[in-house]
């Protein structure tokens, strides 16, 4: 009866994969276990390494995704995809080590824990073998606001190295984010009713071959992925972002101003105006609300929509003109709503501001749908 299924989510790890397999076939013997490589078409031809390690050995599997990547999202689909009732997720690497899948499973098993995860930065941990003091030091603050925005009051939260029982997974799987790194973490903030967890602490050892695939995307989900779960519902966490890229953008327009009269132009700003006429004003400015929304259709493009993000020339050629025409409108409508507030005699500021929350909830809306959304 098979009894516990190993999750290896990989990418490009063709040189560290076999030995893995043997690592864990020496700390599971005895044990009626499996191994799930979930592997995103990795250019280095793991799949391969693993199908190959699978002809011979019917206790390994390769689960291949094409066109997609994220750590979180392969771990899930690889404990769905398994019959095993206790699954476990670690790193393929060689940074966690498997040995400790055996008291982690004990655990399990006694009926006393729901979840057993590794931890690195519990007593008797260690992270001096891994030799990053940098990530060491950005982990600890990525658990410190993990536990705050969440409430999940672990010593290392973002860790991925984990058992449990398969039913309590599958039984949330539809509501995970599945996005990025934070597995665990994800996990735990999902799950309702109150899981026990079993810590055992980690000695994080050095990757075996290979770099790491944490990237700034990586950490940038990480940090928005709070945000939604933190202001989200108040504030969406796309719109959020626009109108963040957007005050960015009412920067850019000032410099490029400045830019323009004050340091190519020579003239001096005295009371209030710049020393020039009307016109070279008016075309300085065209020119900067111009550079301003250039800067915030690439910066949206980026990060707002990174997920679908516009590329090459013609597409983001095309996608530029209509985020202009969208926010032209909105700049009409910005206007005319500031003036016909003014009439109404509201305080001028605050007409102003209400303009430009107007427009900024119609850019958005309309780029979204219109720019980067299904009618783009
Ligand atoms: N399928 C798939 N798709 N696997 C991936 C992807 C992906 O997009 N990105 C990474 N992996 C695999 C790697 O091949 C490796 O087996 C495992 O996930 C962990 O990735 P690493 O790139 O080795 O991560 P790390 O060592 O820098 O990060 C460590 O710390 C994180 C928290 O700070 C790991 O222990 C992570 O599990 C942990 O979340
Ligand atoms: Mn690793």
């Amino acid at each position: 009866m098979l009894e516990l299924s190993v999750i290896l989510p990989t990418f490009n790890e063709r040189n560290n994969i076999a030995l893995m397999v043997e690592r864990l076939a020496a700390a599971l013997d005895g044990m009626a276990w499996e191994v799930i490589v979930v592997d995103d078409n990795s250019p280095d031809g793991t799949a391969d390494v693993v199908r190959a390690l699978a002809r011979s050995d019917a206790r390994v599997r390769v689960i291949e995704r094409i066109g997609r990547r994220g750590l979180a999202s392969a771990a899930i689909e690889g404990m769905c995809a398994s019959a095993a009732p206790i699954v476990a997720v670690m790193d393929a690497d060689g940074q966690h080590d498997p040995a400790l899948l055996v008291p982690m499973y004990a655990a399990i098993t006694s009926g006393d824990y729901d979840v057993a995860y590794a931890s690195r930065f519990a007593e008797g941990a260690s992270t001096e073998a891994w030799g990053r003091p940098d990530r060491v030091k950005a982990s600890g603050f990525a658990n410190a606001i993990a536990r705050r925005v969440t409430g999940v009051d672990l010593t290392d939260p973002m860790s991925g190295f984990f058992m449990l029982h398969a039913q309590t997974l599958r039984a949330d799987a539809h509501r995970l984010s599945g996005v990025g790194f934070k597995i665990l973490l994800d996990i735990l903030a999902t799950v309702d009713r109150p899981l026990r967890i079993k810590e055992f602490p980690l000695n994080f050892a050095a990757r075996m071959d290979g770099e790491s695939k944490l990237d700034r995307t990586i950490v940038f989900e990480f940090l928005i992925g709070l945000y939604d779960k933190w202001l989200g519902r108040i504030i969406p966490t796309r719109f959020a972002l626009f109108g963040t890229v957007g005050a960015m953008g009412v920067v850019v327009q000032f410099a490029v101003l400045w830019l323009v009269l004050s340091v190519i132009l020579g003239e001096r700003f005295v009371y209030g105006h710049w020393s020039g006429g009307e016109t070279t004003f008016t075309i300085a400015n065209t020119i900067a609300a111009l550079a301003a929304m250039t800067f915030n259709f690439v910066l949206n493009n980026e990060l707002t929509y990174a997920d679908k993000r516009l590329r090459g020339l013609i597409p983001l050629i095309k996608g530029w003109a209509k985020f202009f025409l969208t926010c032209t409108i909105g700049i009409l409508s910005n206007i005319a709503s500031a003036d016909a507030l003014k009439r109404m005699h509201v305080n001028d500021v605050i007409a102003v501001l209400v303009g430009i929350v107007l427009a900024s909830v119609w850019n958005f809306a309309l780029s979204s749908k219109f720019v980067w959304g299904k009618y783009g």
